[in-house]
């Protein structure tokens, strides 16, 4: 046990030794055993007027496999608010990172303190970030093994799992509305997370009435070679190289053999000259964005491998990376680095089977779809890594195969007085929509559109078709 109570009288030099006790003395107490996940106050945090709540559930017992969440309940009413399960992609990134901290989350590091973000999507829903699969943030395993080999099946179940004993300590969302949301490689989770949970519904009575996807992978060669379509029109590749990244070598082929260990000489030549091209200095998930959004951009680094490793990182630090590092924020959190010795965004110690890029999860989406389950894919345009033109010829080669008519045709949407981007409704179940001016990570980019259309979402209508 730590001698408590006299740190802050001891020297520098103990401080080690102090953070190592503290850290031990966390582990000892498991989850089971905090008597409430209650956050009191997160440090330079802002008074708010709603509760919100982190810390660890198991998800397997036998391996101590604990997934990290927070939770911040609505700002207004929450016992009236659906409950939303949002995801980050990878995979292997963090949910509380990159959706909590730089998206639509609560609020957002700045130097010591939190700021507000007003476009929060607390104002809507309850919202729950989770850190999976284990490895990732804050989520950890007593066995090194659980990292090995982790593919979307044990995720889904993991992430099942999770949900279900999450709702035995919060009891009181157990029988509200569930929407499930994440982008990014979250196209992947999401589908596979709600396949699982419409299995089981006849047992547990979850209530699942939709899910939104943006800039998602949901199959992998249409999502990745509209990439050069779209690099060739923002004009950040030549004709010639957009010929060669066409017919020569396209992009899933080269991704394909570069996670085969099988890069053929002919991939690797048009890869550089396409790199060389787009250059360093542009950042891929915002064409037009100025490139300083670290945190947030290392989401995709397995769907851009190459892209991620020549990546130069132009930001001097890391607000998010800062703030969740600190001992005292930590502390705040119920959170504990265990097998890791800081808290990253995306993990160094998963090791996931990266060729489950490939499992189209499309078709899980028109399953979900036909077992009527509303689905909204979302597109922040300036996304060159998932670019919307391959995901709204995906729903729109779905809405064929199911039947389903549009019921809104492809028109602006507005937010404020200005276009918030463009939509397309089939059956009035299946929904595209762009996001004008987003980014890969579009609440980050443009967090009014996002939270507005975000809203549409939940409400089950039509975005606004006039300001
Ligand atoms: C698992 O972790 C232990 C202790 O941290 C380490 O000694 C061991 O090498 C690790 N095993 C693998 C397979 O990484
Ligand atoms: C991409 O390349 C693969 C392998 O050469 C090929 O089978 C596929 O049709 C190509 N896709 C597109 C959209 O060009
Ligand atoms: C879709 O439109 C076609 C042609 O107008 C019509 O025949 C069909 O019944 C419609 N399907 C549905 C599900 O409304």
């Amino acid at each position: 046990m730590c001698p408590s109570g006299t740190w802050k009288a001891m020297s520098m030099a103990a401080a080690i030794f102090l953070q190592l006790c503290y850290s031990m003395e966390a582990v000892e107490s498991s989850s089971h055993h905090h008597p409430d996940h209650k956050i009191i106050s997160l440090p330079g945090q802002p008074p708010v007027g709603f509760q919100h709540f982190s810390g660890y559930i198991t998800v397997d017992d036998h391996n101590h496999k604990s997934l990290f969440y927070y939770f911040a309940e609505a700002e207004i009413t929450p016992a009236s608010k659906p409950l939303v399960l949002w995801l980050n992609g990878g995979p292997g990134c963090s949910s509380l990172g990159v959706g909590a901290f730089s998206e639509n989350g609560p609020f957002r590091p700045d130097g010591e303190v939190l700021v507000r973000n007003e476009y929060s999507w607390n104002r809507e829903a309850n919202m729950l970030y989770v850190e999976t699969p284990v490895g990732v943030g804050f989520s950890y395993s007593k066995s090194n093994s659980s990292y090995m080999a982790v593919d979307d099946e044990a995720t889904a179940t993991d992430n099942l799992v999770f949900l279900q004993r999450w709702f035995n300590k919060f009891p009181q969302y157990r029988h509200m509305d569930l929407f499930l949301a994440g982008e990014s490689y979250a196209g992947h989770y999401i589908p596979q997370l709600a396949k699982l949970i419409v299995e089981i519904n006849r047992k547990e009575k979850f209530n699942l009435k939709g899910i939104a996807l943006g800039n998602p992978v949901l199959e992998f060669a249409t999502d990745l070679n509209s990439q050069a379509e779209f690099l060739w029109s923002h004009g950040l590749i030549s004709d010639s190289t957009y010929n060669m990244f066409t017919s020569v070598c396209n992009y899933s082929r080269y991704v394909s053999e570069y996670y085969r260990d099988s890069m053929s000489p002919v991939c690797s030549r048009v890869m550089s000259q396409v790199s060389k091209e787009t250059s360093k200095f542009v950042d891929k998930y915002d064409v037009t964005l100025d490139v300083c959004i670290s945190s947030v951009l290392s989401q995709s680094k397995v769907i851009s491998p190459n892209q991620m490793t020549e990546r130069i990182d132009v930001c001097v630090e890391d607000k998010t990376v800062n703030y969740l590092n600190r001992n005292d924020v930590q502390k705040a959190l119920h959170a504990r680095l265990v097998g890791v010795r800081r808290w990253d965004v995306c993990s160094n110690i998963l090791d996931y089977q990266v060729l489950n890029l490939e499992i189209p999860t499309i078709s899980l989406v028109g399953s979900l779809v036909k077992q009527g389950i509303p689905v909204l894919v979302y597109s922040g345009d300036q996304d060159s890594v998932i670019p919307l033109t391959g995901s709204r010829s995906l729903v729109y080669r779905l809405a064929t195969e199911l039947g389903l008519n549009t019921t809104v045709p492809y028109r602006v949407w507005f937010e404020g007085k200005q276009v918030g981007g463009w939509t397309q409704v089939y059956g009035n179940i299946l929904s595209f929509a762009t996001i004008r001016g987003a980014s890969h990570e579009a609440p980050f980019s443009q967090p009014g559109r996002s939270l507005r259309l975000f809203k549409s979402f939940l409400e089950g209508r039509p975005l606004p078709e006039v300001f």
